[in-house]
């Protein structure tokens, strides 16, 4: 059974009452109990964590990589500041689709720059938590 990896960074335990006009109103233990059917009924395992240390996330994207099992990651705040993230991808030669629940390039300018990008299998933004599921389908059923 295949096993994936959905990683989540700083902030993300504060969905559901944070900003819910940008991310909804989903709380992320709602975002994880739909992937987690959605993975079942595809025949996955997925280990599912969130953390606001940056560090946590490099040692799981390692963890994850040298394991050869694929990674769904929000990286959060992260994606736009973190040279660390990114050299742990590439590192570990880990397989990750970047996500996120809006559409970074239709806000702020300094959201605009990923890190994640041009080490991810894939990038797939602005669905709210149907990124999360879209992402999992792309890896599950081979298209990724
Ligand atoms: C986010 C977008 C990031 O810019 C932001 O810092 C987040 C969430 C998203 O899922 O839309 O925390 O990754």
């Amino acid at each position: 059974m295949k096993t994936v990896h959905v990683l989540n960074g700083p902030n993300l335990n504060l969905l559901g009452t944070r900003e819910p006009g940008t991310y909804g109103a989903q709380t992320l233990a709602q975002i994880e109990a739909d992937l987690r059917a959605r993975a079942a009924a595809l025949g996955a395992d997925l280990v599912f964590k969130q953390s606001n240390q940056e560090g946590d996330l490099v040692t799981w994207i390692q963890e994850a990589g040298s394991a050869g099992q694929p990674i769904i990651l929000n990286a959060a705040a992260y994606t736009h500041t973190s040279i660390a993230i990114h050299d742990a991808i590439r590192g570990a030669k880990a397989e990750v689709i970047e996500v996120h629940l809006s559409n970074v390039h239709a806000r702020e300018h300094f959201r605009h720059h990923s890190y994640i990008s041009a080490v991810a299998k894939g990038v797939i933004l602005g669905f709210g938590p149907m990124s999360y599921r879209l992402a999992l389908e792309a890896l599950l059923e081979g298209a990724a």
